[in-house]
């Protein structure tokens, strides 16, 4: 049988967060570092995200006042004090038992998007930031299941809702296929009714509890057309996660669908897929102007925020490095990763004369094919 070596992304790999990363790994179970860390297939496009920054060079301009500077922004209408919020990532309490309070109160202004898996309430969540909050949701087949999550979302607060539409199943990741990754029984989907969440917790030999489960229980069915039924359920502002082409932009926006996530899932899903920043232009050009376009995947420093800003991002989503926080220092350390890219942009916006996000525009940086370090 052929052996499939698989290397995580190391700490050089990690950038600046590359401590954290380290840090992270020395406190959590094998298992559960595999299921955070890791990718779909050979991890290409896990390694791809990343790589496509180093494709990214940033044009300063200099004898610009740069004595005040400010990362603030707004998406949707809403201030945001940082251009970056935390992207949907399911079960923090894998990381730190306190889980998603801890990484909500570590926000900086930015939204905190909730996993519809989160393994804290959306009550508990919206007690311990005044962040805007974000739901993010997976199709359940169970359609009263999936509404009653959005029930309790908008009864909580929430501001916005961010439908996942590449992951009409978890795709195959071979570490938690070797590890048999199942959720512990202390940490559950505590706003999902668990009559739908049974196989997440059930392990098998060879096979990843979490794939299992979404083979069951995702409807891989949806289209554009079921759109409308989620729209008549809720007032929330609706976008997409997971967008990649210029074409699904376009439907998007003739949906009716209010903004997206450019996203490779942060190479969980697709494992060819392209890298997300690589997508974004397309994204960016297929929209109107002004229509909001995130981005998430491979943001490990403040000049990987400005990168994606200067082509065309609104905003970031950081995923992976929050849980190395929480998992290192609960709140405190979830806060300090957040911190660091604050500090780094603004450092940047600093060094590279755009002192207001507004002036992160697109001569503020060029694209090599082949990179620039090489
Ligand atoms: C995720 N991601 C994810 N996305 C989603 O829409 N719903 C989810 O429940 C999850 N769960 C999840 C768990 C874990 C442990 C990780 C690492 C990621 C994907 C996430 O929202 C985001 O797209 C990527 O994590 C971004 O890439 P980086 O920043 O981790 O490189
Ligand atoms: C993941 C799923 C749950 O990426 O979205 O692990």
């Amino acid at each position: 049988m052929a052996v499939v070596r698989l290397e995580l992304p190391g700490p050089a790999d990690e950038g600046d967060l590359g401590d954290w990363a380290e840090a992270a790994r020395a406190v959590l179970p094998p298992d559960v570092w595999g299921y955070l860390q890791g990718g779909a297939g050979a991890e290409r496009a896990l390694r791809a995200n990343r790589a496509a920054y180093d494709r990214v060079a940033l044009l300063p301009r200099f004898l610009v006042d740069v004595s005040a500077v400010s990362p603030a922004t707004s998406v949707l209408g809403v201030d945001w004090a940082v251009p970056f919020g935390v992207a949907p990532m399911a079960y923090h309490r894998l990381a730190h038992p306190e889980g998603e309070v801890a990484t909500a109160a570590a926000g900086l202004g930015g939204a905190f998007v909730s996993s519809m898996f989160a393994s804290r309430s959306f009550a508990d969540v919206a007690a311990a930031t005044t962040d805007p909050r974000w739901l993010q949701l997976y199709w359940l087949r169970n359609r009263d299941a999936l509404a009653d999550v959005v029930a309790r979302a908008e009864e909580a607060g929430f501001g916005a809702l961010v439908l996942t539409v590449d992951a009409p199943r978890v795709a195959a990741r071979p570490r938690d296929s070797r590890s048999a990754f199942a959720l512990p029984d202390d940490v559950r989907a505590v706003n999902v009714d668990p009559a739908v969440m049974d196989a997440a917790h059930t392990s098998t030999a060879g096979a990843s509890a979490i794939q299992v489960h979404s083979r069951q229980r995702f409807d891989a069915s949806i289209t554009w057309a079921d759109l409308p039924w989620l729209r008549e359920r809720t007032t929330l502002p609706l976008l997409l996660k997971g967008i990649l082409t210029a074409h699904d932009a376009r439907l998007a926006v003739e949906h009716g669908v209010d903004g997206v996530v450019v996203s490779n899932h942060g190479g969980r899903q697709l494992d060819a897929a392209v890298p997300s920043l690589d997508a974004l232009p397309a994204v960016v050009a297929a929209v109107p102007p002004g229509y909001p376009v995130l981005l998430d995947g491979g943001v490990r420093r403040g000049s990987d925020v400005f990168a994606a800003l200067a082509l065309g991002a609104r905003a970031v989503l950081i995923g992976r490095p929050v849980l190395w926080g929480l998992a290192a220092g609960g709140q405190a350390g979830a806060a300090a990763v957040l911190a660091l890219l604050r500090d780094q942009l603004e450092e940047t916006m600093i060094l590279s004369g755009r002192p207001t996000i507004p002036s992160i525009d697109s001569t503020a940086v060029t694209v090599r094919p082949n990179g620039w370090s090489g």
